[in-house]
This record gives C-alpha cells, sequence and structure tokens, in this order.
C-alpha cells in the first residue's frame, strides 16, 4: 500500500534531519560536525548500515507526547574500518540536545550486545546534555545498563569513547569504564557536576573548560588518554586507532606488511655514556619498531612513562618504557596507574608487551607515600606478574631497586629479558649505596667506584640467567621481531580463581 510505504520514507527523512536545519546549523556553528557526518567520516564510506533509525521515545510528560524526534538523539548500527567490523552510536546533539532516554539507551545498548556476540569493537562518539530530564528515573535506568553492558564487555571486546560535545553527570561513566577516551579540544567536556553545582557547593569559581576540558583530562587527571584539534582530525586518528586492535580477545593482534629494515646503527650510540645524562626513549621506539609508526598513548600525562602501540614484523605490539627526559624516568604514582591499567588492556587482547627499562627506582617524598605509592606501585607489579602474553624486556641503562622487578623482569614471568651493554642493574645507584654500607669507611672515593666496577654493568644478572644476553643495540629490532615469532605459541593460564583482587 502506497501510503504506508509513504508514511515509511518520511519517517526515514525524518531520522536523517535529527533536530532539524536550524539545530544542524547551530552545531556547525559550534565547529561541531553533526552524529550522521561524524560516523560518515570514521566508517569506510558506504559501509555504514543502520538500526532502529524508526525509534522514538515513550514519554507522555511534561507534553513530551508532542515533541518526537525520530530516532530519539542517537544513530546506532555498524560498519567498517579499513574492511575491519566495528559497531558505532553516535549522539546526535541535534535531537534533545542528545540527552539519554530508555530508548535512547535501548538502541546503544543494541549495539553493544550485538558488539559482543560477533567480537567487534564498540566505539561511542559522545555529545549529550546527560540524563533525558523529562524521563527521570527511566535515563537513569537507561544509564545503569550502559554500565552493567560496558563491565560485561571489559576484556571482550574493545570498547572506546570518543567525546565530541557535553558529557556531564551519570554519563561521564560509561566513558569512564570503556577502554580509551579520547577528546576533541574546546569542543568537548566531561565533569560529574558543571560549573555552576560547583560554585553552589564549593564556591570554587571555574570554567567548563577548566573543570573538564581536553587540557585538564589529558595532563591533569588522566580521565581521557588523548586530544585531538577538531572532529576530522579526531575521526581520522580513530581510524588508525582502531588498525592497531584485534576486534576481540578471541582474535590475534591484526597484520600489516613493512619492509622496514632490521638494523639500526643510530642505536649504538644512543645512550650517553655519562650515566646522569638523559636521552629520549621515545627515539628507541621511533628506530625499533615498524616504520617509525607509534601511536602513543596519554602523551601529556604522567611523561615519566611512554606506552602506546606499534608493530613490529607487522603485528601489532604495545611499548611501555621509562623515558629518561622526565624526571628521570623515575615511577611515582601516575606513571605507575598509567601503565598498569594499559598492561592489563594489552594483556586481555592478546598483545605482547615490549617494555624499554631505564628506571632510577620510585620516586620518594611524603607526597608520594601519603598519597600511596606502594598501592600504586603495586598495580603495576600485579599488571605485569599476572600478565600471560608474549613479554619482551630491554634493559637500555638503569635498572635500580624494586622498579627493576616490576619492569618486566625475569622474574614475573618475563619471556624474553635482554640488557644492552650500558645496563646497570643494582638496588640503587653508586652514590646511595656507599653511603649506606660504607657509612664508616674513610676512602668513599674507591668504595663508590668498587662498587660501580661490581654493579654498574649487566654481567651479574646475566650471569644468574635474569638475563637471557646482553645485545648490541642496533640488533634490537631483529631480535625483538625473531623472538615474538617464537612466542606467537606461547601458552601460558593462571590458575582459576573468580577474578585476583588488584590492590585498587
Ligand atoms: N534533557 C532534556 N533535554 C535536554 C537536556 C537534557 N538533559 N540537555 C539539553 N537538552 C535540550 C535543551 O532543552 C535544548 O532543547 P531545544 O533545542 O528544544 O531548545 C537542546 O537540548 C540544546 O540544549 P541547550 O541548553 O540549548 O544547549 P547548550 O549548548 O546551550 O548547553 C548543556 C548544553 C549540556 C550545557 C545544557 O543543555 C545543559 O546543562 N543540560 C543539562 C545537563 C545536565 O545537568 N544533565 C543531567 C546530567 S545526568
Amino acid at each position: 500500500e502506497t501510503a504506508v510505504l509513504e508514511r515509511i520514507e518520511k519517517k526515514r527523512q525524518q531520522a536523517m534531519e535529527g533536530g532539524g536545519q536550524a539545530r544542524i546549523d547551530a552545531q556547525h556553528s559550534k565547529g561541531k560536525l553533526t552524529a550522521r557526518e561524524r560516523i560518515a567520516l570514521l566508517l569506510d564510506e558506504g559501509s555504514f548500515r543502520e538500526y532502529d533509525a524508526f525509534v522514538e521515545h515513550q514519554c507522555v510528560d511534561f507534553g513530551m507526547e508532542q515533541k518526537k524526534i525520530t530516532g530519539d538523539g542517537v544513530v546506532t548500527g555498524y560498519g567498517t574500518i579499513n574492511g575491519r567490523t566495528v559497531y558505532v552510536f553516535s549522539q546526535d546533539f541535534t535531537a534533545f540536545g542528545g540527552s539519554l532516554s530508555k530508548m535512547h539507551a535501548t538502541k546503544i545498548c543494541k549495539v553493544m550486545d550485538k558488539a559482543m556476540l560477533v567480537g567487534a569493537p564498540l566505539i561511542g562518539l559522545n555529545d549529550s546534555g546527560g540524563a533525558r530530564i523529562q524521563e527521570g528515573v527511566d535515563s537513569l535506568a537507561g544509564y545503569a545498563d550502559i554500565f552493567q553492558k560496558n563491565v560485561l564487555a571489559s576484556g571482550v571486546i574493545p570498547q572506546i569513547s570518543m567525546i565530541m560535545g557535553p558529557c556531564a553527570g551519570g554519563a561521564v561513566y560509561s566513558p569512564a569504564l570503556t577502554d580509551f577516551t579520547f577528546m576533541v579540544r574546546d569542543t568537548s567536556y566531561l565533569f560529574v557536576t558543571g560549573p555552576d553545582v560547583v560554585k553552589a557547593v564549593t564556591n570554587e569559581a571555574v570554567t567548563q573548560e577548566e573543570l573538564g576540558g581536553a587540557k585538564t583530562h589529558t595532563a591533569k587527571s588522566g580521565v581521557a588518554h588523548h586530544a585531538f584539534d577538531n572532529d576530522i582530525e579526531a575521526l581520522a586518528n580513530l581510524r588508525k586507532f582502531v588498525d592497531f586492535l584485534p576486534l576481540s580477545n578471541r582474535e590475534e593482534v591484526p597484520q600489516q606488511y613493512t619492509a622496514d629494515p632490521m638494523q639500526d646503527e643510530a642505536l649504538n650510540t644512543l645512550v650517553p655514556i655519562d650515566s646522569t645524562k638523559a636521552y629520549d626513549m621515545k627515539e628507541v621506539v621511533r628506530r625499533i619498531v615498524d616504520d617509525g609508526n607509534f601511536f602513543e598513548i596519554m602523551p601529556d600525562y604522567a611523561k615519566n612513562i611512554i606506552i602506546g602501540f606499534a608493530r613490529m614484523g607487522g603485528r601489532t605490539v604495545s611499548i611501555i618504557g621509562n623515558q629518561p627526559l622526565v624526571s628521570s624516568g623515575v615511577l611515582d604514582i601516575n606513571a605507575s596507574v598509567k601503565a598498569a591499567r594499559f598492561v592489563r588492556f594489552c594483556d586481555a587482547f592478546n598483545i605482547p608487551l615490549i617494555t624499554l627499562v631505564d628506571v632510577p627506582g620510585f620516586l620518594p617524598g611524603t607526597a608520594q607515600e601519603h598519597n600511596g605509592i606502594i598501592r600504586h606501585g603495586a598495580k603495576l607489579l600485579y599488571a605485569y606478574a599476572e600478565a600471560t602474553v608474549p613479554k619482551v624486556t630491554i634493559i637500555t641503562r638503569k635498572a635500580y631497586g624494586g622498579a627493576y622487578d616490576v619492569m618486566s623482569s625475569k622474574h614475573l614471568r618475563g619471556d624474553v629479558n635482554y640488557a644492552w651493554p650500558s645496563a646497570e642493574i643494582a638496588v640503587m645507584g653508586a652514590k646511595g649505596a656507599v653511603e649506606i654500607i660504607f657509612r664508616q669507611q674513610e676512602n668513599r672515593e674507591q668504595a663508590e667506584r668498587e662498587y660501580v666496577r661490581k654493579f654498574a654493568n649487566p654481567l651479574p644478572a646475566a650471569q644468574r640467567g635474569f638475563l637471557d644476553d646482553v645485545i648490541v643495540p642496533s640488533s634490537t629490532r631483529s631480535r625483538i621481531i625473531e623472538e615474538l615469532q617464537v612466542l606467537r605459541n606461547k601458552r601460558l593460564t593462571n590458575p582459576a580463581k573468580k577474578h585476583g583482587n588488584i590492590p585498587l
């Protein structure tokens, strides 16, 4: 019957228009793209298959029965990124401010369920005024349904949140439960309560940007893992990012072709002879990974440790490296937590851990102790010890004290532990050590020289089998790739348990 067909077509057309042209123009004037424009940029051309375009809210309070927007403020479905399936939801700020109604949440839950069933990543493009105020507890129930699914999906499929507008109140906890939270600079913000509530409760005056903008969350709070300049750049980077990830915990890491040479002579002179001089660990990373291509995570937070994805021999690996350029690469609370969560993501998704060690120890001081460096440092220790993926460790220079143990040492089931000739592995540096064990002695200098001769080299560890070999730095890339090839057949499982109790 043509009347029905016409009605269907009309509804479909309405769904395409969201909250209407005036609101679309307002969205554009803020420098933001619409929900559909974003999906078009994120996915391969023509690959998007939409579900639930006809869904409308069922609220009858506050005159809402007169106000329906087809699609109800979120566009959902699946498509491909470079040929690989992903599920996506994209909130439409032009429809009720992208606010979350019961039906809006039901749409999101449907794609979450599908992503879990088939084993494909879930990507959320968030742009929402929060809980649909007119729906009251129904919208709160909607959030909780999403949270529950986020938790069940954790470790099964990668979950990524891109914050592209407001995200406040209860809404923040879904991104917080996902594996990675990215933001767009100047147009996105995340907070539990906005500036007005902050002012009323604590009398602090703060702007939205200061309270929960991209800079705050990527550099201070550690809530977000990356920020991008605008929607287009953000979505282009999201495509690159997804290329590194396996589709689910059932899959191996993806593979890409590379012709990058195996040797790099510059590595032989990269570590300064004077062990108090710094160098850039990112330079080491770029020289050992395929084509210098390193996708750094949390580049502006706890810069004393570097984490991110790369490929070696074409296959995805993770990099965790101490950064001697920042506070000598010391481990502190923020660095430990940053790296621990990353290690656990990689372990859950079969991504090998490549650890580059140059660490003078844990950071001393009351600030660290009183804020729980013991508890937080233990997270990284726990994460490494628990991990069963291939673990390859290269000690480039210092590996002191407990930090030596923590950084994927042989003792925590490191599969392959190599050192460069410049490695120094000891309980502490020579100066501190001599202060303690030769306190009485007159000739401290001689004692220090003796300590350096004995410990400031990789031999004691190699003689005990704690290092598998001391390698020429220029061969690092080829040695790691060889080992990863062998370790593809690694099978290791932890004792059966409900779950462990990582120190939180
Ligand atoms: N529930 C229902 N409708 C909402 C909404 C919500 N939570 N948030 C926004 N909207 C609607 C607005 O009524 C407006 O509708 P209209 O286009 O028909 O006039 C539209 O979405 C756009 O909102 P507006 O306030 O004009 O946009 P803005 O860019 O000036 O401000 C916010 C955006 C998010 C800061 C502001 O809308 C806001 O504070 N919303 C409430 C946030 C909140 O506290 N939510 C509950 C947290 S769980």
